[in-house]
């Protein structure tokens, strides 16, 4: 895990998952730029990726490995999640199941998901809808932002190798930035008053 932030500005806690096995990726540089915003709001990100884990560790679900227990407590403080995935045979990545499998039931629930994907074409468009919502749905995210697909056209490589966002997908991922970080502000916003108010109860006990 990688654990990036500041104290400024609002407090939100993020857990970022990358589907993606390769090291240079569309979808973990979408993922990368809704992060790097993200910590510039003031949010604390935690990073997930699959070389985090040991493949065995992962395909066996050991849930008491260390790097297990990490990702599950990650999620289960998070206020958010955004979770980026390529485009294998029409669905989200294997790797991205194996991250998903291991959380506990209902580990969601009360949590924002903002799901990015990176498919080869635009044959799937509808890859985060169809295939990775359900999924995500099953683990108690019922309240999930609009999701960004992305095809070739809108992330290409530049000559050093690294993948450059266009101007579109830019776009696209601030205003679902913009989104999640409203959604989040008036989300910790509605905790910090019932926490005053519980303890304006506690006083007058
Ligand atoms: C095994 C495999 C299966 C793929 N299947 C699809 C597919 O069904 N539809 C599609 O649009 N692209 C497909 N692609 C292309 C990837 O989605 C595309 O290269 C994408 O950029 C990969 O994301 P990444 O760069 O984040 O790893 C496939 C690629 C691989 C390696």
């Amino acid at each position: 895990m990688t654990l990036i932030g500041n104290t400024k500005g609002l407090f939100m806690n993020i857990v970022t998952l990358a589907g993606s096995p390769g090291a240079s990726s569309r979808s973990t540089a979408m993922l990368d730029y809704v992060k790097h915003s993200l910590v510039h709001t003031g949010a604390t990100v935690s990073s997930f990726r699959l070389d985090d884990f040991d493949a065995n560790t992962l395909v066996q679900g050991r849930w008491n490995d260390p790097t297990i227990v990490e990702l599950r407590q990650a999620v289960a403080t998070a206020d958010a999640l955004v979770i980026a995935t390529p485009v294998y045979q029409a669905s989200f990545s294997g790797g991205l199941k194996l991250m998903l499998d291991v959380l506990p039931q209902g580990a969601l629930k009360h949590k924002t998901v903002l799901s990015l994907a990176a498919g080869g074409s635009d044959q799937h468009l509808l890859v985060l809808d169809y295939a990775l919502k359900p999924v995500l749905s099953s683990l108690g995210a019922y309240h999930q932002l609009a999701g960004i697909y992305a095809c070739p056209f809108h992330i290409e490589k530049d000559e050093d190798g690294e993948y450059r966002l266009g101007k579109e997908i830019r776009g696209r991922l601030d205003l679902a930035i913009t989104e999640l970080s409203e959604v989040l502000s008036v989300h910790t916003s509605q905790d910090h008053s019932v926490h005053r108010q519980n303890k304006g109860n506690l006083a007058l006990v």
